[in-house]
């Protein structure tokens, strides 16, 4: 049975930028918010230290400093007006946060605290500035349980436990709705809306080492790609140096911030050697390639000598209770150390996705070199491209992005929603969907789910994390088209229609092939290296030739095709990366 509703304007995804669209939308039209998740359970939860912007609550900064800083940190792949206006809208941001109740810690006179976290700086780069407002090293968490109230407060439809499988447009172009499935009762159903904010999050399950909750499997880019919309800078993915050894789980950068430092297995602090003025706050790309580079120089720790430390055992212990309660305990949970007398065994783990759907300031997709707006269709977050994190994103950017952009995406899809009609829905909305999940339910043997999951994280941890060559990304295709063949005859043992989470994660598994292979195709291509896209063949950034942003579409065919489109530039002219 195929159940259909109709909404003015529809959400998918319960996180931060989510809510924080439904929150403008619903207070100006009928919305619906569909989260595969319990909202207060998003990734956005996941994000510990912070949330910045140019208070100046602690010392001197500005605006501009901060937009000089997200361009510069992200090697110049940044659109420098989105990331001029984030950085100015993001002080009324925190307010509006503040004002919502959003518990951050106070300074003594009772105002929004401020820490350092890598790349930030005054005045040009200078020096290390306080721009991270914060609660704890729970920020995410709290900005997730603030923007849940609100929406409480504004009765926000929520559907939880749908999962968004299609999206559905009409033959002139125009949104028409999605197609989700039920987890509880494995019912599908059709959502029809004027407008539709995909707001989905990351896919860092795509690697074996990541900081990403098991649901992170880029679901709406993949649904977004099928339907023929591009994708921008997928070579562009995130690698946080402090992952908890192995696991991945993140300890954030807030601990650096409060004065934590990096040490190979000599105890050196070897950061002084990569970025001597700002050492261990150089931003992410940098420190995890460090790292690379101590390791792979045999400086490196643990039994196959493949982590190094991070050292807060120097702290005042109150500073590391106060502030910084939740990775301490994570490292003594995960991992049996007390980080309050040793330190702690991380490495690089996979975090963020700078590249996804591509839109404009406004949250419209656009699709094209020359950005044609797909009418009635919007995302925000990290399943989105403004782009303002570029070919690196500096911590505590991607909780402003959300609450920023999540904001302007609600307004201009609350407008559309306003003025517009309802696209007609195409012929049989559901049947795609409904034939995919057939396949997969009535195959009676065939290939197993997990172990193909698990071969992709393995390889692409392997030939496509924080150093990639010709040579590893072209075997890594070749391994994406045996994993692809494989999926194609993939099997699960529950065939029931409740709580089939087989079901759901054999299909999740087709959403990370297709982030994978859009991320592997774009960076096979892209010859240079900027940010954290590093190839050791091509090791220099060529701002000759790949000053661009990568669109990788899927053709018909199962093939992708590339190709670029221009960065918007602005007052910061390239300059080599220094720290
Ligand atoms: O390290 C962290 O607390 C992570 C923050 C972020 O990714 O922005």
């Amino acid at each position: 049975m195929v159940t259909t509703h109709t909404y003015d304007a529809l959400v998918v995804g319960g996180g931060g930028a989510g809510m924080r669209a439904a929150i403008e939308l619903s207070d100006r039209v009928r919305t619906a918010v569909i989260s595969k998740l319990y909202p207060t359970r998003s990734h956005t939860g996941a994000a510990q230290g912070g949330v910045c912007a140019a208070l100046g609550n602690t010392e001197e900064d500005h605006p501009e400093w901060h937009a000089f800083d997200t361009v510069k940190g992200g090697d110049y792949l940044v659109d420098q007006p989105a990331a001029i206006l984030m950085c100015e809208e993001a002080v009324e941001a925190i307010y509006q946060l503040e004002r919502w109740g959003l518990p951050f810690n106070r300074t003594p006179d009772g105002r929004i605290d401020q820490r350092r976290f890598g790349g930030h700086t005054a005045n040009h780069g200078e020096r290390p500035v306080r721009r991270a407002c914060y609660a704890a090293d729970r920020t995410g968490h709290m900005i997730l349980q603030t923007l849940y109230q609100q929406c409480v407060k504004r009765d926000v439809r929520f559907f939880n436990e749908f999962y968004v499988l299609d999206l559905l447009r009409a033959d002139d172009g125009r949104t028409a709705g999605v197609v989700a499935y039920e987890l509880a009762t494995g019912e599908l159903h059709v959502f029809r809306a004027k407008a539709v904010v995909f707001a989905t999050g990351g896919y860092g399950r795509i690697f074996r080492v990541t900081s990403n909750a098991h649901a992170l499997t880029g679901d709406g880019p993949a649904v977004v790609w099928r339907r023929g919309i591009p994708l921008e800078d997928m070579e562009m993915f995130q690698f946080h140096p402090t992952g908890l050894a192995r696991l991945g789980v993140l300890l954030s950068e807030a601990a650096r911030g409060e004065g934590g430092i990096v040490l190979n297995r000599d105890g050196e602090r070897f950061m002084e050697r990569y970025a001597p003025t700002i050492k261990d706050l150089a931003p992410r790309d940098l420190v995890s390639r460090a790292i690379y580079q101590e390791i792979r120089e045999g400086r490196g720790a643990g039994p196959n000598g493949d982590w190094v430390f991070l050292d807060i055992s120097h702290l005042d212990p109150a500073v590391i209770e106060e502030k910084l309660p939740d990775i301490t305990e994570f490292a003594r949970i995960y991992l049996k150390v007390e980080p309050t007398v040793e330190p702690v065994p991380i490495q690089p783990t996979a975090h963020y996705a700078m590249g996804g759907i591509p839109t404009d300031v406004d949250g419209r997709v656009v699709v094209g070199a020359d950005e044609r707006v797909v009418p009635g269709l919007y995302a925000a977050g990290e399943c989105a491209c403004v782009s303002v994190h570029g070919a690196n994103r500096l911590g505590t950017n991607s909780l402003l992005d959300l609450v920023v952009f999540g904001r302007r995406a609600g307004l201009s899809a609350a407008q559309d929603a306003l003025e517009g009609s309802l696209a007609p829905l195409p012929e049989d909305p559901a049947g795609p969907t409904l034939a995919m999940l057939d396949a997969i339910l009535t195959r009676t043997s065939g290939d197993n789910a997990a172990d193909i999951r698990r071969e992709l994280q393995d390889a692409m941890f392997d030939l496509a994390f924080v150093v990639r060559s010709e040579t590893s990304l072209t075997k890594m295709r070749e391994i994406l088209g045996g994993l692809r063949e494989r999926y194609a005859r993939v099997a699960i043992g529950d065939r029931g229609s409740i709580y089939n989470t087989d079901l759901m994660e054999a299909v999740e598994l087709g959403f990370l092939l297709d982030c994978a292979e859009a991320l592997v195709v774009s960076a096979l291509a892209r010859t240079e290296s900027r940010g954290a896209h590093y190839r050791e063949d091509h090791p220099l950034r060529d701002d000759a030739n790949w000053l661009k942003h990568t669109l990788a579409t899927r053709r018909e065919d199962g093939s992708v095709e590339l190709d670029y489109k221009p960065v918007k530039m602005g007052p910061y002219v390239p300059m080599e990366r220094k720290y």
